[in-house]
């Protein structure tokens, strides 16, 4: 994807979100879905504040899994990565010349600082996580690995290896670190993940060995050629040599690289926590650049209790989902069902019985209602509203203030609140619908100007509501968009602000409202569990 429209590379500092860049050994799974679907609604949202953003997303092509698993079944690594509608930015992959090139150039700058040595190394090495492990790290295997020792995420035990190879002064930054996330305390999120960050780095570190002889894929260190850099010493660099790290001064790729680094969050999962919140910072402070806002590490989705995961057959691919929910009600259900930040469970049937309550009883069929009364009783003409009533006063009122608490739970990327919030003001106004009946009001012509206030309310905090959701459910909100004739007076639905949202009488009387297809209809059956 490419830079969008006429944004200028220069000017203010973007708002820079990443997702961790995803191997690309496998297809696409749900735990990649997961991240960059909370990547999106975060990006989404901090646009329409008006922020400047750029969000990057893309594929690690480096490595032994990567490797093997090209040889073996024929997978090439340059396989697209399936996305859930993500607007990103831009997507690098790790063989892009761009990020070679940029690497390259990284290593040898930390080089020539004085943070790399050639040394011997050997030690128990686990393939899946492109990882050596220390001793602490494994566990006894049981069934057909028992006597050996194995890695605790991937259930596989692991190879010893041993070769002569470049280290990486880790050590040398253990207190820098501890000394900067003592002072930046929201550095790393949540607050168990900062924990467990800075309890590792007060055990003190130890050097690390970052580059490879056995492997014939990957970045040839520039000043060693018969070793290339070390998969995930490659793969942390994406973040800034995707946006321009090291061009040369005068260049657009200089100037977006000005504006973007450092990032403000990078999203990760709680397995690749360490990578992103001491050996990424160690690697930038020894190469002298700032250091990112923040880490935040979301936690697993599981199946049954496991981690899903193609390789333990608990993965569900996200196109599963998807084909038989809808996009928007996989990014809803997600970001709604799990707190951010916490392990949580799937299940079609949790899943099926939210969109159903939430989605389909909820805003969909307020949505329903209030176009069809329009319809039914104006002509499909928006009414100018009566003085408010108390009952109204209640609504503008939630509306409001789960406008600014919604945009608060944003910026803790508490995903769930913010929407609990919005959600909060469909239920109120579903509630308040079947107070005021509009239908009885319509039975008597007297009654006409109170009946054009509840409809006027009803539509008015759909067009709001509209405002609030797009970030999470872009493409149904369109629909509702354009369902309330909102377009024409107010215009695309994107550019709306958050801020504007809870203003009341924004929505013009006169607009025309159109019944269209149910924003949420009728799931097909249920697909059988495997
Ligand atoms: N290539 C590395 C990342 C390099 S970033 C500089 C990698 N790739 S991965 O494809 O194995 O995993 C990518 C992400 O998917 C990780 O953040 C991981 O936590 C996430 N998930 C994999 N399975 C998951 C779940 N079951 N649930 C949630 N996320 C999970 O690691």
């Amino acid at each position: 994807m490419s830079a969008r429209e006429g944004e200028s590379l220069l000017g203010e500092k973007a708002f820079y979100v990443t997702t961790p860049i995803y191997y690309v050994n496998d297809a696409p799974h749900i735990g990649h879905a997961y991240t960059t679907t909370a990547g999106d609604v975060l990006t989404r949202w901090h646009r329409q504040r008006g922020e400047k953003v750029w969000y990057l997303t893309g594929v690690d092509e480096h490595g032994t899994k990567v490797q093997r698993a090209a040889e073996a079944g024929g997978v090439t690594p340059q396989v697209v990565l399936e996305t859930v509608d993500a607007a990103n930015d831009d997507f690098i992959r790790t063989t892009d010349d761009r990020h070679v090139a940029r690497v390259q150039k990284f290593w040898e700058k930390v080089r020539d600082n004085g943070f790399v040595y050639s040394a011997p190394y050997e030690g128990p090495y686990c393939v899946g996580c492109e990882e050596f492990k220390l001793p602490g790290d494994l566990v006894d295997g049981t069934g057909e690995y028992e006597g050996q020792q194995v890695c605790p995420v991937h259930s596989r035990p692991v190879e010893q290896l041993r070769e002569d190879n470049w280290f990486f002064q880790l050590s040398a930054f253990a207190d820098r670190l501890i000394e900067h996330y003592e002072a930046h305390p929201e550095a790393v999120r949540p607050q168990s993940a900062y924990n467990d960050v800075v309890a590792f780095l007060k055990q003190g570190l130890v050097d690390i060995s970052m580059s490879r002889s056995s492997v014939d894929w990957g970045i040839p260190l520039p000043w060693d050629d018969t070793q290339v850099v070390y998969v995930w010493f490659d793969a942390l660099l994406n973040y800034a040599t995707a946006t321009g790290y090291g061009s040369e001064t005068g260049t657009d790729d200089a100037a977006r690289y000005a504006t973007t680094w450092p990032a403000n969050v990078h999203l990760v999962g709680k397995d690749i926590l360490r990578f992103h919140a001491v050996y990424w910072p160690a690697m930038l402070l020894a190469a002298g650049e700032p250091l990112p806002s923040q880490v935040f590490a979301h936690g697993w989705l599981l199946v049954g209790g496991e981690k899903m995961s193609k390789s333990k057959l608990t993965g569900i691919a996200p196109e599963d989902i998807i084909d038989h929910f809808g996009s928007d009600a996989f990014r809803y259900y997600f970001m709604r069902a799990i707190s951010f930040g916490q392990d949580g469970s799937f299940s079609w049937e949790d899943m099926s019985a939210r969109y159903t309550s939430e989605l389909a009883n909820g805003l969909g069929n307020l949505a329903s209602r209030s176009t069809a009364m329009v319809g039914k009783y104006r002509d499909g003409a928006l009414p100018e509203p009566g003085p408010l009533t108390a009952a109204e006063d209640a609504v503008v009122e939630r509306l409001a203030s789960a406008t600014t608490s919604a945009d608060a739970a944003m910026d803790e990327l508490d995903f769930s609140t913010a929407i609990g919030e919005i959600r909060s003001v469909v239920e109120l106004v579903n509630h308040y619908v079947t107070e005021v009946e509009p239908w009885v009001l319509a039975k008597d012509d007297a009654n006409a100007e109170r009946l054009d206030t509840v409809l006027y309310t009803m539509c008015e905090v759909l067009r709001a509501v509209a405002v609030l959701y797009n970030a999470v459910m872009p493409k149904t909100m369109a629909s509702l968009w354009s369902q309330l004739g909102a377009g024409e007076a107010l215009g695309a639905l994107a550019a709306q602000r958050i801020a504007d949202a809870g203003r009341w009488g924004e929505l013009p009387p006169g607009s025309t409202i159109t019944k269209g297809d149910a924003l949420f209809p009728r799931l097909p059956d249920e697909p059988t569990e495997s």
